[in-house]
């Protein structure tokens, strides 16, 4: 106890009881991460409540491999109050967690394939890496990956008269309407780190665990990004919790009828429909949160370069620039992808495309399975 009436621990006992050293907190005191807010009569220094609580935090961030700058802008976010990091701290464990659990499993799969003497493939190896994708591929992302004003104005007309907006799976920061207030949330480091200069602030956070009090914004949206998420029913629910509309972009994964009307797919790239398997489908996903469906079309020239974004413009998925920046080419693995490529080159120069698609040259938009949300 070290005067007044509030209970103060000494920084040996902290640093026993975090295991950490005294040097380290020393540390966190020389760098203003952690200040204790009193000394002994001795003049050591004490801990108050607050400043273990932060400290906690601190310490749960560096666990989780965030560097000191890092969290020490999370920690001084005016905007999150302990709750709100406690509710961060837990989705970016359960996520560790089963990235973790995930990996085990591959690998005593991969031990007990060895044992028998069968040796897994490459695809197979880095499969389960797959929760990671983004830190994996996010840097080949903004070559072609921006925002298409068409849909957007789609997507901003569905937001109203909404002043303060969440966007949630944010990435590069494509879809965030200006002159409104937005604050966006990215898991992936390496996405975080490509926002340009300027952009709305960013939270460290995963969708289904949002550091944020109830009806905390105006909207919410979610844009290309609900097929990442490991429980979107979850995050969809996140969404309707902390704001009071939500507008979300995504595929109708249940309806195989895109995938035959889009000539990528049924033609070169059947791989595609293994993806979406035991996705749930775009109705129950509106159904989950009250939300209507509308169609998106996409326009010819859309600017956006999502996987359906060239439907009219097929030579550009030579293009190995292009194929980077959508994460399914990489998830069907490189055989798939060779297959494909090699197929759409060869009927493109015999013409057999051309021929196929024919009805396509007219069309200014097409239809191939986009949907908004809107609850
Ligand atoms: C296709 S990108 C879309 C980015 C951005 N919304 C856009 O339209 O450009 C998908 C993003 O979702 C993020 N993501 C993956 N899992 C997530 C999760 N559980 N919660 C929130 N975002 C997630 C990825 O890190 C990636 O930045």
């Amino acid at each position: 106890m070290v005067g007044g009436v509030e209970e103060h621990l000494t920084v040996g006992r902290v640093a026993g009881l975090a295991g950490v050293s005294v040097r380290t907190l020393h540390h966190y005191d020389e760098i203003g991460l952690v200040r204790p807010s009193a000394r002994t009569p001795g003049g050591y220094r004490a801990y108050a409540a607050g400043d273990v609580e932060r400290l906690r935090e601190v310490l749960a961030y560096r666990r989780l491999g965030f560097g000191l700058r890092e969290i020490s802008d999370l920690v001084d976010d005016p905007a999150t109050d302990t709750i709100a990091h406690l509710h961060r701290l837990r989705g970016l464990l359960l996520e560790q967690r089963d990235r973790a659990a995930a990996t085990l499993a591959a690998i005593d799969k991969e031990l007990e394939a060895r044992a028998m003497g069968i040796r897994t493939t490459p695809e197979e190896q880095l499969k389960v890496f797959g929760a990671q994708l983004y830190e994996a591929i996010g840097s080949a992302y903004p070559a072609t990956r921006r925002t298409e004003p068409r849909i957007a104005a789609q997507v901003w007309d569905a937001l109203g008269d909404a002043q303060t907006v969440l966007n949630v799976g944010a990435g590069t920061g494509s879809y965030e309407p200006s002159h409104r207030d937005v604050t966006a949330v990215e898991p992936s480091a390496v996405m975080r780190a490509q926002r340009p200069a300027g952009a709305a602030r960013c939270v460290a956070a995963s969708a289904e665990s949002l550091p944020f009090k109830d009806q905390s914004f105006d909207a919410a949206m979610a844009f290309s990004t609900i097929h990442h998420w490991q429980d979107p029913i979850a995050g969809l629910r996140e969404m309707q919790r902390v704001a009071r509309r939500v507008v979300v972009f995504t595929h109708d994964a249940s309806d195989a009828g895109w995938r035959h009307r889009f000539w990528l797919t049924r033609d070169y790239l059947p791989e595609v429909s293994e993806l979406v398997t035991g996705r749930p489908p775009v109705d129950q996903l509106a159904r989950a949160i009250g939300a209507r469906l509308e169609p998106v079309l996409i326009p010819w020239d859309c600017a956006d370069g999502f996987l359906e974004a060239h439907w009219r413009r097929p030579e550009a998925y030579l293009e190995e620039h292009v194929r980077r920046a959508v994460s399914v080419w990489t998830r069907v693995g490189p055989q798939a992808e060779k297959r494909a490529v090699a197929g759409l080159r060869e009927d493109l120069s015999s013409g057999r495309w051309a021929e196929r698609n024919r009805d396509l040259t007219d069309l200014d938009t097409a239809e191939l399975g986009l949907r908004l949300l809107v609850a």
